[in-house]
């Protein structure tokens, strides 16, 4: 039987402990300020998120799903469109293609999670309109191929940056090299609030303002509606969060890439497939998820050494239930089906003890190495 799970892959009561202070003299000031909607904290942290990110346009909204459906409603992808994105992402990227009242075409993945351009082309249709990469990891996908693809073929790009805050390409941030990005700032996230939270990046300006018109009923002024929308704007408290958070950000993201680099060090590469870093990149793991065989023994092997593990994702998009209708099959993308079956997420989180990725690292080759 597994024993207590003390080394989890995430730890927000560790993460609260470190900032109690400074989150409690937040809630505080804003509580206190009584502008709990909007206002100074939100529009802060889209100032800041712009000059972090070096873009024109930041507007806060209260989920990464929303960034992504609104993204697509805002550039007028609807009904009778297609959006290329790859099957093995977190639900909502597909789920905000649906919600805009588009198709998703689902394209198979590279050994690195992240969509294949080499199969892209091969997926449009004259009915098109955009490409949505998913950074899957915070590994950012294969962009300059994909934004090629789009200019030959005059498609928007729509980034999924949900996991790939603090993520660059060629010295770009992640969420800024096509149309627009879109991020979470879920609980889960390296850039995290405490509750849901999420935000759109771009430098298309009359974008940004449909985003604007989206997230707060379509109010261009305090009485004028200029598009039906609905409520899906960022809480000051959250915001203010947000902000302070930011500011640690790199220091999060540099604890989180030490951790990676002990278990790049210690794993055994004969037995766990981890994905290398390419000289372009710099990656702000979100999560680090390596490829094993017989992993669902290997993941009870370490619950019972107390080590916690999970998988991202274990039932690709296209294989769900509420999928069926788009009549995908087993076996229509076999790299990202394959993934599903040897994928395992390991703790990488900043609170993690070095003495306990060794330990995870080396229980993970002895038990494939004993296989
Ligand atoms: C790849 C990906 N896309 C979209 C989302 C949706 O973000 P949110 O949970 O903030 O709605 C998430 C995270 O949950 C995600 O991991």
């Amino acid at each position: 039987m597994a024993g207590e799970i003390r080394v989890s892959h995430v730890d927000l009561a560790a993460q609260y402990a470190e900032e109690r202070e400074d989150l409690r003299r937040i809630f505080d000031r804003v509580m206190a300020s009584g502008q709990l909607i909007g206002g100074p904290d939100v529009e802060g942290l889209e100032a800041d998120l712009r000059a972090y990110l070096g873009v024109g346009q930041v507007v806060a909204l209260n989920s990464g799903t929303d960034a992504l459906a609104f993204a697509l409603i805002a550039l007028g992808i609807g009904a009778g469109d297609e959006v290329i994105t790859p099957p093995n992402s977190f639900v909502a990227s597909t789920a905000a293609v649906i919600e805009a009242g588009a198709r998703p075409v689902f394209v198979d993945v590279l050994d690195d999670q992240n969509i294949d351009p080499g199969r892209i082309e091969a997926a449009i249709s004259p009915r098109t309109r955009a490409i949505m990469p998913v950074h899957l990891t915070g590994r950012v996908a294969m962009m300059d191929e994909i934004l090629a693809i789009a200019a030959r073929h005059r498609l928007r790009v729509i980034e999924d940056a949900a996991q790939a805050i603090g993520s660059r390409h060629r010295g770009r941030f992640a969420g800024t090299i096509g149309d627009v990005g879109c991020f979470s700032a879920h609980p889960l996230k390296n850039l995290n609030a405490a509750g849901d939270g999420g935000f759109v990046a771009t430098n298309d300006a009359a974008l940004a303002d449909q985003v604007r018109l989206l997230r707060n009923h379509g109010l261009a002024d305090r009485n004028t509606v200029t598009r039906f929308g609905r409520v899906a704007r960022m809480d000051a408290l959250q915001a203010a969060i947000l902000r302070y958070r930011l500011g640690r950000l790199d220091s999060i993201v540099e604890r989180r890439r030490r951790n990676v680099a002990i278990y790049h060090e210690t794993l055994n590469s004969n037995l766990v497939f981890v994905p290398p870093e390419r000289p372009h990149e710099f990656i702000a793991h979100h999560t680090l998820v390596v490829q094993v065989d017989r992993r669902d023994a290997l993941r009870g092997h370490l619950a019972g050494l107390g080590y916690g593990t999970a998988i991202h994702y274990p039932i690709p998009i296209h294989l769900q239930p509420a999928a069926a209708s788009l009549g995908y099959r087993r076996g229509d993308f076999p790299v990202c089906e394959r993934q599903a079956e040897r994928i395992l997420t390991l703790p990488i989180h900043p609170w993690v003890a070095e003495a306990d990725i060794r330990g995870i690292a080396r229980a993970t080759n002895d038990f494939l190495g004993a296989g």
